[in-house]
C-alpha cells in the first residue's frame, strides 16, 4: 500500500501544470514526473509529429517506464492527458482550467502557431480534459480548479498540500 498518494495534475497546454506541480512538489516532497520530459528522455515515443509539432507517444512503454516509480507512491504526474494512467495508481485528479483569452496570450507567448494555438483554446472552451477525467476516474478524486492568476496557484497549491496532509493522515490511520 502507498503511504504518500499520487496525483494527476491535468489540463490543456498553459494552463499551469507545470507551474502548480513545481511549487506542490517543493512544498511536500513529492516527486514531479514531468511527462513531457519523461517521453522525451527516456524516448517513450515513435518519432515527432511535424503536424502535431510534439512527439507521438508509446503508451505502453511510458507506462512502463514509470509503473514503479508510480506505484511506490508520491508522485506529481503532470501531463496534458489522464486516461491512460490506471484508476489504481491515482488518489487525486487535479484539471486546472483557464480563462480563454488569457490562456490565448500564454499560448502565443509560447510561440504556438495559429493552428495549434486554436486547436489548444477549443480544447480548454469544450472542457475535453475535465470530461476524459470524469469519464476516466470516480467522480470523488476530480477536482476542477482555476488557474488564472498567481493568487490562483498559490490557493491551488495550498489547497492541494492540505489534501496530501489529510490523506497521509488516514492512511497512517488505517495502518494503526
Ligand atoms: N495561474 C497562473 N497565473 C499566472 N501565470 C500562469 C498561471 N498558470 C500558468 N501561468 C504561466 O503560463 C505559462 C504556462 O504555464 P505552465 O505551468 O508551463 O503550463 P502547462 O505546464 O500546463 O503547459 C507560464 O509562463 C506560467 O508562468
Ligand atoms: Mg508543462
Amino acid at each position: 500500500m502507498r503511504t504518500n498518494p499520487n496525483i494527476v495534475i491535468t489540463g490543456t497546454p498553459g494552463v499551469g501544470k507545470t507551474s502548480h506541480s513545481t511549487l506542490l512538489a517543493s512544498s511536500t516532497g513529492l516527486k514531479h514526473l514531468s511527462i513531457n520530459q519523461i517521453v522525451k528522455e527516456r524516448g517513450c515515443h515513435e518519432g515527432w509529429s511535424d503536424e502535431y509539432q510534439s512527439w507521438i507517444v508509446d503508451e505502453d512503454k511510458l507506462l512502463d517506464e514509470i509503473e514503479d516509480e508510480v506505484k511506490h507512491g508520491g508522485c506529481i504526474i503532470d501531463w496534458h492527458a489522464c486516461d491512460l494512467f490506471p484508476k489504481s495508481w491515482v488518489d487525486l485528479v487535479v484539471v486546472l482550467r483557464t480563462d480563454s483569452t488569457i490562456l490565448y496570450d500564454r499560448l502565443l507567448e509560447r510561440g504556438y502557431k495559429e493552428e495549434k494555438l486554436q486547436e489548444n483554446l477549443d480544447s480548454e472552451i469544450m472542457q475535453v480534459l475535465l470530461e476524459e477525467a470524469r469519464e476516466s476516474y470516480d467522480e470523488e478524486i476530480v477536482v476542477e480548479l482555476r488557474s488564472d492568476t498567481t493568487e490562483d496557484i498559490e490557493g491551488n497549491v495550498e489547497r492541494m498540500e492540505r489534501w496530501v496532509e489529510s490523506w497521509k493522515e488516514e492512511i497512517s490511520g488505517y495502518n494503526g
